[in-house]
């Protein structure tokens, strides 16, 4: 066991863990934020997808251990209102189905958009293969990143 602090979303949350657990265990049973998902556990399908720096991570199979020191965003901390242009055009295009991967696919998308503002069809496949929909909402996520972009790009101007 040994005391680890981690920043969740700009706010620090100190505690006493085995190094080596998931960071997703420390996301969801320690700190309490259960909009991070656990889906397979083995780095597959990217439901428990956070953000570590900005970079998209699995949260399921990485070692809480590894991320002191850094910054990590959760959906909850995207913004307060809902109102992130990414979650602006999910509502806007109704993209969820069940909605079991979508944090997932929100953070993976959020990542892109950071490092490429106005992505391609094959930039948007090369960045989100990593996150699986089983309900196939793949078509909606990609016209959402567009869409995204677009606001994105309309705030900026
Ligand atoms: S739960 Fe982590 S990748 Fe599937
Ligand atoms: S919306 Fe159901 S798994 Fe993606």
């Amino acid at each position: 066991m040994a005391s680890i602090t981690l920043n969740i979303n700009n706010a620090n949350h100190k505690i006493d863990v085995d190094p080596q657990m998931p960071l997703l265990w420390a996301i969801r049973d320690f700190v309490g934020l259960k909009g991070t998902k656990y889906g397979c556990g083995i780095a597959q399908c990217g439901a428990c997808t956070v953000l570590l720096d900005g970079n998209p991570i699995r949260s399921c199979s990485f070692p809480v251990s590894g991320a002191t020191g850094k910054k990590i965003s959760t959906i909850e901390g995207l913004s307060e209102n809902i109102d992130h242009p990414v979650q602006q055009a999910w509502i806007e295009l109704q993209v969820p189905q069940c909605g079991y991967c979508q944090s997932g696919q929100i953070l993976a998308a959020t990542a892109l958009l950071k490092k490429t503002p106005q992505p391609t069809d094959d930039q948007i496949d090369a960045a989100m293969q990593g996150n699986l929909c089983r309900c196939g909402t793949y078509p909606r996520i990609k016209s959402a990143i567009h869409r995204a972009a677009e606001i994105l790009k309309t705030q900026k101007a």
